[in-house]
């Protein structure tokens, strides 16, 4: 583990990060263990007098991406900027610290992807050859194996995907699969040939041997890492065909970075966005001999899916490159829920965003800490255990503290602390758990160091309770006494609430002004005796049992509650030629479609929009306003004035330049060969089309 360097006696400049988000969706309590770990880490950094800097950015890239924003009717760039929006709202509203949160769709990070590629290149380190992948000839579209779905070769088992049977647990390529599909398209995949670029990491062997014995790994990363490496290392490839939202590659027109190779240099051009307004110098710590000279230091912390990019692919490119190493990774475990994997249906897949919509970020982030070691262990939010461990430590003891010590001192001397303590070796038995607590926090113990700190709440209520301050109150003579009791239990609470601003900062901020102290680690021997406070106000409600309930019922999926109906098959089918068409619906399904001729009123551009045309339409009795994503294949003016057909009665939909009030129909596989269904002259705007 990390050699503890003694913080108080050297300042440390550290830089921090969490793996970057996807910016493909909302972020989860996923992103958020992450994140409040990270978050923890740096904070107590920071209380600790460090230079800490803690930088992440949405990772932005890759076909998912591409593909959501065409779903959406939108481009990709105006994608990834909403999502890069609500995940900065959410990160800020779970106090999640980060000095800089960027994106990896920026002029640094397409820099420093183009630096280090040119590098390898020149340094031999860049393979090039054909490879045979599957391919979708209707969308024109290179596929993962995500991409393809079909028969399971084993049991026969229709709509599997590419290299698993989730029915009988077979194993296979997807070429095996009996009549394959794209996703996407639902046409028959065909073999192409193309040229992809690969990163020579077998090479790095020796390096990464050595690597791996870096005693700051995590025994059981490092153990993983070890058998990768033995099994043998293998080429990655690192390059994508068009069409694919990324950077494209240096002299190899049409193909484009894989995602994951411009992701953690990410990391590196958030930094950089951020030295430019913070005045730091970018090589101290990524420049490999200038970082060991300033004695700079790198963490980056990830969950423990994604070791073999950070643990392997990451420090070889680095060492290639003459770049820094992180001098640790510290990976965590999955969020599980109730014991299980969060999951959809039951409402368990708690979105960032819902769970803030129900409580208070500062639960979560205690009741995570609570639970956090420094292993890779899953974390189970059991929510009955949530309720019940914030109402036990933080509103039952250590707000309790408070509440049970303030009243005296504002009604019976004015506010104003006494200016000794009755037990002054009891503070400093507080005080002196600073070390341990520290080093809890210093080796992300987090657990550890709640348990400790709940420890010392558990004395301080115990020596209230001991000393009655409520009797004491009764009796006459006995003020000082009083005075000195309650003093003694604010004091403690402002010490304990020092060891856990890193995890409860805006707690901590609000006993600040309550106690018109600044609460810092590296002044908690400054003493509050003798000092005015405010009056106490309620710092923390307890959490009530139906808040759960009503978060997990807000995260069911609508369906969820109406009775189950037989369930139809989502994936596209083929008929005996082979031609892609929809799955079999109902006739009263289709009866409730309602068609109608509607006359192009307007047709014009959208501001911001790259393949949006804002369409009004005239049927008849009334107009509606819809966005049909056309723009590639037609001109507003060759639109306006024309008959063609649409979903009348589709629900609204509320899209980024406004509210969609039904649907266009239209042929052809996209882009520029779209058509739009015209009606038979004769037609009238409003008739029905069936
Ligand atoms: O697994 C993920 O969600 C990735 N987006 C993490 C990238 S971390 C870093 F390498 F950029
Ligand atoms: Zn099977």
């Amino acid at each position: 583990m990390t050699a503890l360097a003694k913080p108080e006696s050297k300042k440390r400049r550290i830089l921090v990060t969490s793996a970057l988000p996807y910016a493909n969706g909302p972020l989860h309590l996923g992103h958020m263990l992450e994140h409040i770990q990270t978050d923890i880490w740096v904070r107590y950094q920071k209380a600790r007098g460090h230079e800490c800097h803690y930088v992440c950015a949405d990772d932005t890239h890759g076909t998912a991406i591409m593909l959501k924003a065409e779903q959406q009717g939108v481009s990709s760039e105006e994608l990834i900027a909403q999502v890069h929006k609500d995940h900065s709202r959410d990160f800020n509203d779970f106090l999640i610290s980060h000095d800089n949160y960027y994106s990896t769709h920026s002029e640094e990070n397409k820099d420093y992807s183009e630096k280090i590629y040119t590098e390898l290149y020149d340094k031999g380190f860049i393979a090039e050859r054909e490879i045979t992948q599957a391919f979708d000839p209707e969308k024109q579209l290179f596929l993962a194996d995500r991409y393809i779905k079909g028969t399971c070769p084993k049991c026969k088992a229709p709509d599997q995907y590419g290299d698993n049977c989730e029915v009988c647990g077979a194993t296979y390529a997807p070429v095996d699969l009996i009549d394959p599909f794209s996703t996407i398209s639902g046409a028959k995949p065909i073999d192409k040939q193309s040229v992809h670029y690969f990163f020579k990491l077998p090479e790095f062997k020796a390096f990464l041997t050595q690597w791996l014995s870096n005693e700051n790994l995590q025994a059981s990363v490092a153990n993983k890492l070890g058998e990768w490496l033995e099994a043998g290392l293998q080429e990655w490839d690192i390059s994508r065909d068009a069409p694919y939202f990324g950077f494209e590659i240096p002299n190899a027109p049409g193909k484009f970075f894989y995602v994951w190779l411009d992701a953690p240099i990410g990391y590196m051009a958030s930094f950089k966005n951020y030295c430019d307004t913070a005045n730091l110098n970018f090589d101290d710590f990524w420049d490999s001999a200038q970082a060991e000279k300033q004695g700079t230091e790198l963490y980056h912390f990830i969950g423990k899916d994604i070791i073999n990019f950070h643990g392997l692919f990451w420090p070889a490119m680095l060492h290639a490159c003459e770049l820094r190493l992180p001098n640790a990774i510290y990976a965590h475990g999955f969020v599980m829920i109730n014991g299980e994997k969060m999951s959809k249906s039951r409402g368990t897949f708690i979105m960032a965003r819902t769970y803030l919509e129900h409580f208070q970020p500062e639960y979560l982030r205690y009741f995570f800490a609570s639970k956090l070691g420094n292993g890779i262990d899953d974390i189970d939010l059991n929510l009955e255990d949530f309720v019940q461990k914030v109402n036990s430590d933080l509103v039952g003891k250590l707000v309790n503290i408070a509440s049970r010590c303030a009243g005296f001192i504002t009604k019976r001397f004015d506010n104003t602390l006494a200016a000794e303590l009755p037990n002054p070796e009891l503070q400093q038995d507080l005080i002196a758990e600073s070390e341990n607590i520290g080093n809890a926090y210093e080796s992300r113990e987090f657990a550890k160091a709640t348990r400790l700190i709940m420890a010392l709440a558990d004395r301080i209520n115990q020596y209230i309770d001991e000393q009655e301050p409520w009797v004491v109150a009764k009796q006459e003579g006995r003020e000082a006494e009083l005075q000195g009791i309650c003093t003694q239990g604010i004091c403690a609470f402002a010490t304990l609430i020092t060891y856990l601003k890193p995890i409860l900062p805006e707690l901590a901020v609000k006993a600040e002004t309550f106690l018109n102290a600044n609460l810092d680690w590296t002044h908690l021997e400054e003493s509050l005796c003798g000092t005015t406070i405010n009056k106490f106000k309620p710092l923390l409600s307890r959490i009530e049992n139906d808040g759960v309930n009503k978060m997990l019922d807000a995260g069911k999926p609508k369906e969820a509650s109406k009775p189950a109906k037989k369930k139809k098959t989502s994936a596209p089918k083929k008929d005996s030629d082979d031609k892609t068409i929809a799955p079999e619906i109902e006739f009263d399904d289709f009866a409730k479609v309602d068609l109608r001729i509607a006359l192009i009123a307007k047709a014009e551009h959208v501001d911001g929009a790259d393949k949006l045309l804002k369409l009004t339409l005239d049927l008849g009795e009334e107009q509606r306003t819809v966005f049909s994503g056309i723009k590639d294949a037609y001109s507003p003016e060759d639109l306006e004035g024309k008959l063609t057909i649409m979903v009348a009665n589709l629900q609204p939909r509320k899209m980024r330049f406004g509210m969609s009030e039904g649907m266009v129909l239209a042929a052809g596989p996209g882009g520029k060969d779209i058509y739009l269904l015209e009606p038979h002259a004769g037609a009238i705007p409003g008739m029905r089309v069936k």
